[in-house]
């Protein structure tokens, strides 16, 4: 029933400015999810597990980080299909982010661009909000990066904080080195730190008796170069889990529209082709060896076989499901 509802709800929720518009969805969800309504009102999706790194996640299709960064909605957005959900970006220390207005629709071009700056709770009260999700069945990731004051000579220690607090409550976790809206965190991508960003990481994880797979994510807008380097670091790290890819500096599809000179990210279906090809490039230079979590612009189940076709071994969606909303989940699933 909701999923029919949803055009008419997105109807109402774009008139709102936007980041109003995700306070007012993700409340309602957390008090349809409550008050029992949402159980009533969705279909469970159908069952198709798919297992990687050692994880048996029950559908191929997740939620990206950044919707959930309070990770305090788990529960409700499990209800609309997802198999997994990423929870964060979380930082050691709580931060505000940018100032609004920071997140734009741009509805000609099916997309959004966004300079949220990891507006965050904090890890602690993140990882107390993730472990009160009681009905999710699913898998949850943990997405963790550094303070925005936190300079990058000192980076990888915050990472080393947030991964060592989020690893026991985490079915993985994901350092995210690939948002363009903490300024030089995209620096962290070269083939040096990322090395050692993987052997921090990897160093932790073989002090700890559960096994909690790494992924890292990157940007869409790396060179061939870079991802070969990348490719060579990742394998011989032992990376578990590449996430491709985050939102894009790139502004040529949507050149001349109203918000197109907005500093952030640009999501949505301007990157649907450019992702698809960074998965496609990382895939070939990896090989199997490091499964890769498709994301970028996946609007229809079309668009998400092709990340599969193009290597992924599962997908994520964050501005297809705000445009589709939870029919876009099931309709994914059903052609997998
Ligand atoms: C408003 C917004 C906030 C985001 N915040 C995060 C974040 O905190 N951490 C992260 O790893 N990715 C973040 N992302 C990136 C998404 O997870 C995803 O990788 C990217 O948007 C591409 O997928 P899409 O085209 O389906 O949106 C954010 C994206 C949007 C639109």
């Amino acid at each position: 029933m909701l999923n029919t509802l949803y055009p008419a709800a997105r109807a109402i929720l774009f008139k709102l400015e936007a980041e109003k518009a995700h306070h007012l969805s993700m409340t309602g969800l957390r008090l349809m999810e409550q008050t029992g309504i949402l159980s009533i009102c969705t279909t469970p999706p159908k069952n198709k597990p798919v297992t990687l790194a050692g994880i048996t996640f029950p559908n191929p299709v997740g939620l990206a980080a950044g919707l959930d960064k309070e990770a305090n909605t788990i529960d409700a957005l499990g209800r609309l299909g997802f198999g997994h959900v990423e929870v964060g970006t979380l930082t050691p220390k709580p931060q505000p982010g940018n100032d609004s207005p920071r997140l734009f629709r741009l509805p000609e071009h099916q997309a959004l661009i966004n300079r949220m700056g990891f507006n965050n709770p904090g890890i602690e009260s993140g990882i107390e909000n993730a472990t009160s999700s009681r009905s999710f069945k699913g898998v949850i990731g943990i997405n963790i990066g550094k303070n925005k004051d936190t300079p990058n000579a000192q980076a990888l220690d915050d990472y080393a904080v947030a991964f060592e607090k989020a690893y026991p409550h985490a079915d993985y976790v994901t350092a995210n080195f690939s948002s363009p809206n903490t300024p030089g965190l995209r620096d962290l991508q070269s083939s040096e730190t990322a090395a050692r960003l993987l052997e921090t990481l990897k160093a932790i994880q073989a002090k700890h008796q559960r096994y909690v797979p790494i992924a890292l994510k990157v940007a869409p807008d790396l060179r061939e170069d870079e991802i070969t380097q990348l490719s060579k670091v990742f394998v011989d790290g032992g990376l578990d889990l590449l996430i491709a890819t985050n939102t894009t500096l790139s502004r040529e599809a949507v050149a001349g529209h109203l918000h197109a000179e907005e500093a952030g990210g640009l999501s949505g279906s301007p990157l649907t082709q450019q992702a698809t090809e960074i998965i496609s490039s990382f895939h070939s230079k990896m090989g199997p060896t490091v499964p890769i979590i498709g994301a970028g612009g996946i609007f229809n189940a079309e668009d998400a076989l092709a990340k599969r076709e193009a290597g992924a071994s599962l997908v994520q969606l964050y501005t297809g499901f705000i445009y589709r909303g939870p029919a876009l989940v099931h309709e994914i699933i059903e052609a997998w």
